[in-house]
């Protein structure tokens, strides 16, 4: 949620900056915005709307080697140019990630003291604040410490000062923010990707961090001013991940990596053997009872991991999204562990859950893709998902990445616990082997998707149906759809439809229906053919062939063993969602109102 990067060095600032902030734009897309210091003055330039309408403002020429910018995505006053970052007060000039709680009263104590505001925002009280303190003691250093010490809630901070025009500061509390070196000068970002063109050595701050940046030298410090160390960590992905590679979108480059991000995660955690599941899963044998906590797609994966750790490991799994989980009544026993899925590992409401947690004394594992991300660094374990860097703001291969490590757990807690026996396991082994090949058919498969896609992009609903494991790859198929093509959609299962639902169902409405358990096909099929009797569109996704012809079209997917159905089963339903999005002239890899890393709650 909103990107900020920054850049001193001996190169030329804006054309650095505003490729970094290209780079963050998945975060969010509301306005953008770059302060630079040239002639010992701050300049700002900003604009509402995507980072292009920035562009054009922009002197790319500039004589100037430091400036901080920001993408945003709005959580304190619409999406205008005067809201937008950097805002500034006096002589500094503030970008921020973040939300703070208490800028009401801080800003009531700056009107007081005369401070008049032109935004919305919170971010402008911190800049009013730091001009306050400096005031009184013209330190920057001290100045940004006392301010700090005032902020309640979550911010990573850009700030420049005219009076230091050989300094970017950077402050950071529960949102992510990294500080890079390079050969041409030095770095804060949001994430990695706005680094990587010139290094990809970085380090992490920690909470309450602060760090003093020039062209040659970083400097960190802790809450009470002392200088610490970071480790020095290394980005060892490709470059190229963050690039499109001739893709039209990130959405359709991330859906065709998925038979490869399947394989890494796979080589990650096992080599064929059972002894490979117990050297990585191993801490998982002694607990009793696990608590899924996630938010949108990966509290999807929650969703399925629960059907098949359940049904395969006979461990009770309770599944819920995080924002709910970490307010209510959670009941823990002494063997209690509590998973928390997330790509970004900066969800608010995920980090929360985790902090909770563990202020319970329950030990928790993090599903994890960002490395040193906050959840990954929390946790008790981690267990990273290797899907390489994600821009889309509709997560694909991440998601497969959570089911396949969520594949993997299942497969170990089921043999340990006696309920898949070997020759089972030899079987899913022997899947595991096909699977990517079987991913990539499926995405090469893409015309006969595409082609039911336009069949029904042009309406105003569509609904998915299944029950069990086939109603949580709904919940997923469901959400990629409606995310990215504004399209309404309601994920049901099969069965209760007919409590209420089903009288939306008019002529001609699309109606997705899978079936991928073969105990439960035929209870799936009654409830198709209640909806096909009423008119429904019907769209049929499954293994198993029909004898009779209920539904419009037919989406064959490969059968493999259950635990790994699931990816095969969402691969069809998110081309197909792209393409319905596509259709609809939709800003795919940046759908309206969204960002990437949710990181407020
Ligand atoms: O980074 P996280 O996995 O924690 O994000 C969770 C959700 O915000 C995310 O999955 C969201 O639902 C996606 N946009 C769905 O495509």
């Amino acid at each position: 949620m909103c990107g900020i990067v920054g850049y001193i060095g001996t190169s030329k600032a804006i054309p650095i900056v505003y490729s970094g902030l290209e780079s963050l734009e998945y975060r969010g897309y509301d306005s953008a915005g770059i302060a630079y210091i040239s002639n010992k003055t701050v300049h700002i330039v900003k604009e509402k709307g995507k980072l292009i309408n920035l562009k054009e403002k922009l002197d790319f020429d500039a004589n100037t080697n430091v400036a901080i910018g920001h993408t945003r995505w709005a959580t304190h006053g619409v999406a205008n140019k005067i809201n937008a970052h950097p805002h500034s007060v006096g002589k500094f000039a503030v970008v921020h990630n973040g939300i703070i709680e208490n800028y009401i009263s801080l800003k009531n104590d700056l009107i007081n003291n005369g401070y008049k505001f032109k935004s919305d925002t919170d971010t402008e009280v911190i800049a009013a604040l730091l001009d306050y303190y400096y005031k009184e003691n013209k330190n920057i250093l001290t100045t940004i410490n006392k301010a700090a010490k005032l902020l309640k809630g979550s911010f990573a901070l850009g700030i420049i000062c005219s009076d230091d025009h050989d300094a970017i500061y950077a402050l950071k509390n529960s949102s992510p923010l990294i500080i890079a070196k390079s050969k041409s000068g030095n770095f804060l970002a949001s994430d990695v990707p706005a680094i990587l063109k010139y290094t990809n050595k970085y380090m992490l701050l920690d909470d309450t961090d602060m760090a003093k940046i020039t062209k040659d030298t970083i400097t960190i410090y802790d809450a009470n001013l002392n200088i610490v160390n970071k480790e020095t960590l290394t980005f060892t992905g490709s470059k190229n991940t963050a690039e499109k590679n001739g893709y039209e979108h990130f959405m359709l480059k991330e859906i065709n990596e998925q038979d490869k991000v399947f394989t890494n995660t796979i080589n990650t955690y096992f080599d064929g053997t059972i002894d490979s599941l117990k050297k990585n899963f191993g801490f998982l044998k002694d607990f009793k009872k696990i608590d899924i906590v996630a938010c949108g797609s990966a509290y999807h994966t929650g969703v399925i991991a629960k059907h098949l750790i359940e049904d395969y490991a006979n461990i009770p799994v309770y599944t819920e999204v995080a924002s709910e989980y970490r307010y209510q009544k959670n009941f823990y026993d002494k063997d209690t562990l509590v998973i928390l899925v997330s790509q970004s590992g900066e969800t608010a409401d995920t980090l929360a859950a985790l902090r909770k947690a563990k202020s319970d004394g329950v030990k928790t594992l993090a599903i994890v893709n960002v490395v040193g991300s906050s959840v990954a660094r929390e946790s008790d374990y981690c267990i990273y998902t290797k899907a390489g860097i994600e821009v889309s703001v509709a997560t694909t291969k991440a998601y497969v990445s959570q089911l396949t490590v969520f594949s993997l757990i299942t497969m170990y807690l089921g043999y340990i616990n006696k309920v898949i026996k070997k020759d089972e396991l030899e079987n899913i082994f022997k899947d595991i082997k096909k699977m990517p090949k079987l991913i990539k058919e499926e995405i090469n498969n893409y015309q006969a998707y595409y082609a039911i896609a336009d069949k029904i992009y042009k309406n105003k609903q569509i609904f998915f149906i299944g029950r069990g494991l086939d109603y949580a790859n709904s919940l997923e198929g469901s959400l990629k759809l409606k995310e990215i093509s504004y399209i309404n959609s309601v994920a049901y299962q099969a069965g209760e439809l007919k409590h209420g639902t089903i009288s939306l169902i008019e002529e001609n409405t699309p109606v997705i229906a899978i079936a991928t358990n073969k105990s439960l096909v035929d209870k799936t099929i009654s409830n198709i053919k209640e909806v096909k009797a009423r008119g429904a569109y019907v769209i049929y996704e499954s293994f198993i062939e029909p004898v009779d012809k209920f539904y419009n079209e037919f989406i064959k997917i490969p059968e493999v063993h259950p635990i790994l159905e699931n990816i095969l089963t969402i691969i069809p339903l998110q081309l197909l969602a792209y393409k319905v999005a596509k259709n609809n002239n939709c800003d795919i890899d940046k759908p309206r109102n969204l960002a990437k890393s949710v990181t407020v709650e």
